[in-house]
């Protein structure tokens, strides 16, 4: 959240001390108010509108949201030198991943420089949904299905409910494809529910995050947020 007077200055509508006179003068509105005080807080999704003229709010922060292949660090620098996500962006901003894949994991992951919206949704109480394609070595059981629904004990604590739907079993090469969505964002967290039923995960995909999904990515493509799911997001963690 920032001040208002300097996102309208910062979208380069008009200086701060401008910016400032026109809000007492009653020239601004967010989201179809008038707001007249100078304290006033506002958010990218925020509409602000100045005399008369609606400003694109959302200019101010950037956001992406990667397809990431196999063999790259969740993070903005690797001592290591290794490949990161954010090398893969377009970008003079400083960005920053939301949340982390592991480095063998492919697949959907968002990268901004808006803070509060990360720090929300990586928030153990966002219960943003993670939808993950899982290959694991073996053949599972309904059993094994079913207490990873209703919770196994993962780093001593109960994880919540998940989705978990059998998707194939390839008997020849004694392997499964399985669907899960989870709630919780805890440190490999998915390989190690299904380690704690007795299964290696094999090859992990997160396929789906909160309302957003892979369509028309490959791996190593990415795309701007629009305006509308970057909104949803804020919506959802609210
Ligand atoms: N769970 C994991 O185990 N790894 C990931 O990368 C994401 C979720």
């Amino acid at each position: 959240m920032e001040r208002l007077q300097k996102v309208i200055a910062n979208l380069g509508y008009t200086s701060r001390r401008n910016a400032e006179k026109l809000i007492v003068d009653g020239k601004v509105k967010v989201n179809g108010l008038i707001v007249k005080e100078l304290g006033v807080k506002v958010k990218p999704s925020d509409t602000i509108e100045v005399e008369n003229t609606i400003l694109d709010n959302s200019k101010n922060y950037e956001y992406y949201l990667l397809y990431k292949p196999r063999e790259v660090i969740s993070s903005a620098r690797d001592e290591h030198e290794r490949k990161t996500v954010v090398d893969f962006i377009n970008t003079k901003t400083r960005i920053y991943p939301v949340g982390r894949l592991d480095y063998d994991t492919t697949g959907l992951i968002l990268l901004t420089n808006d803070g509060e919206l990360t720090n929300k949704l990586t928030h153990p109480s966002s219960n943003i949904e993670k939808k993950y394609i899982v290959k694991i070595n073996g053949i599972i059981n309904g059993y094994s299905i079913k207490q990873l629904c209703d919770g196994v004990v993962v780093d001593g604590k109960k994880t919540a409910r998940a989705k978990v739907k059998l998707k194939s079993i390839d008997k020849k090469n004694n392997k499964s494809l399985l669907e899960i969505t989870i709630h919780e964002g805890r440190n490999h967290q998915v390989r190690k529910m299904f380690e704690s039923v007795g299964y290696d995960v094999l090859k992990l995909k997160r396929e789906k995050y909160a309302n957003l999904d892979l369509t028309g990515l490959k791996p190593g493509e990415y795309r701007k947020l629009t305006n509308k799911e970057i909104a949803i997001l804020y919506s959802m963690v609210k």
